[in-house]
């Protein structure tokens, strides 16, 4: 028999404040449905549903042969911080040298070593919301402010620059932009880039760019507040191979940033991960510098899927859909149901079948919203579109 546990676990006062990426647990549900034998369409998920490039993949087997399999520099190996800062400083229009690149295990861990490095207790961060959990969780844990940024959906889910400007105050270290969006698909203009920078004007507030989806851009152009003159030294931008290559699984990702900074992140690094797979990193290189047509082809596949379920959404009762311009997911306005975003999305995937998350998942300013991504196949969203048509027949 088990011994009785004697000791209570003390845990951490700040493991109170660590929240959560609902996705995860979303998904588990769903799986434990699907083993009872329901059926569920899943659009919970944020991650792209194609394959890895197979040169890509090739790439990574062949580095396993050929002995990638050490330890490396903290940074990143030094070959691919090149590819990086030549990749970057191509997109962004802004030069960009290696030493400015660090790589990490995914586009998640410059969040929160960028927070851990730059802010104290009692700063104040500012974060879009509804956004991304992650960026709320960890300005908490680390004992910050978390300071919301409405993103508006008469906007199309861009932030107002005027509000912004209210919100900063001597306290503010940190502001948190993403764009394209997730979970709203909205896209910063050029105007609203210029804008943000000239709102900042000479104060030494820092910008975390999380532009993970800055290749998945349905209209119009991607733009970086790194490539406004004057802001490159108060701006860490954060990217990935995650969604841009299919590539969620192996755990890579990079932010760019001066070099002074670069090192103290690199210094996370060792002190965390000592550094990222070495073989995912001259995959990584493959995945940069060779074809992008796979990137293209799935840019256009999310493209027919957003229409697709846009379209359908709007027919629904209860539900109209804003157009998103990026990213891979669709965020309705489902106040006119009278339900409320969690009991919703629960009702969904228990009656009917389709998992999504609650527009709560990316913060209180996401009340009255769903998520749907379309990482999943035009005949599954419109059978999941079926079903939630029925649904709402039914019981609205
Ligand atoms: C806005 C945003 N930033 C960062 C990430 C993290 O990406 P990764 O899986 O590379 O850590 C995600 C993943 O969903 C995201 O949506």
């Amino acid at each position: 028999m088990e011994r009785a546990t004697q000791h209570e676990l003390q845990l951490a006062r700040r493991m109170s404040r660590l929240g959560t990426e609902t996705a995860f647990e979303v998904l588990n549900k769903a799986r434990a449905l699907e083993r009872q034998g329901k059926s569920i369409i899943h659009l919970e998920i944020g991650e792209p549903d194609f394959d890895t490039p197979a040169n890509v993949v090739e790439a990574g087997v062949d580095a396993l042969h050929k002995g990638w399999t050490h330890y490396g520099p903290s940074a990143g190996l030094p070959d691919l911080r090149q590819a990086l800062a030549e990749y970057v400083s191509r997109t962004r229009g802004v030069k960009v040298a290696a030493d400015e690149v660090v790589v990490v295990p995914g586009g998640k861990p410059i969040i929160f070593f960028t927070i851990l490095a730059l802010i104290d207790e009692g700063d104040e961060v500012i974060y879009p919301n509804p956004g991304f959990p992650i960026y709320e969780s960890m300005i908490q844990f680390l004992g910050a402010k978390a300071v919301p940024i409405r993103l508006r959906e008469e906007l199309d889910f861009r932030l107002d620059v005027g509000e912004l400007s209210g919100l900063i105050n001597d306290r503010t270290k940190l502001i948190i932009l993403n764009s394209p969006q997730n979970p709203t698909g909205g896209v910063l203009t050029k105007k609203d880039i210029d804008g943000i920078a000239r709102t900042i004007d000479d104060r030494n507030i820092m910008v975390l760019a999380d532009e993970i989806y800055s290749r998945l851009i349905f209209e119009g152009e991607h733009h970086s507040i790194m490539s406004v003159d004057g802001m490159k030294e108060r701006c860490i931008l954060l990217d990935g191979f995650s969604k841009t290559y299919a590539m969620t699984g192996w755990r890579m990702g990079y932010g760019v940033m001066r070099a002074d900074l670069a090192m103290h992140i690199a210094r996370l690094m060792t002190n965390s991960n000592s550094c990222t797979a070495s073989f995912t990193q001259i995959a990584g290189i493959e995945a940069l510098r060779g074809p992008q047509a796979s990137v293209d082809a799935m840019c256009a596949e999310f493209k027919k899927r957003r229409d697709v379920m846009v379209a359908g959404l709007n027919k629904i009762k209860g539900f109209s859909c804003r157009l998103p311009k990026g990213a891979f997911y669709v965020f309705p306005n489902i106040t006119k149901t009278g339900w409320p975003s969690k009991k919703l999305a629960d009702a969904l995937l228990d009656d009917a079948g389709v998992a999504a998350l609650s527009g709560t998942a990316f913060g209180d300013f996401g009340e009255g919203y769903l998520r749907f991504s379309v990482a999943n196949s035009i005949e599954n969203i419109e059978k999941a579109l079926d079903r939630v048509g029925a649904w709402a027949e039914k019981n609205l």
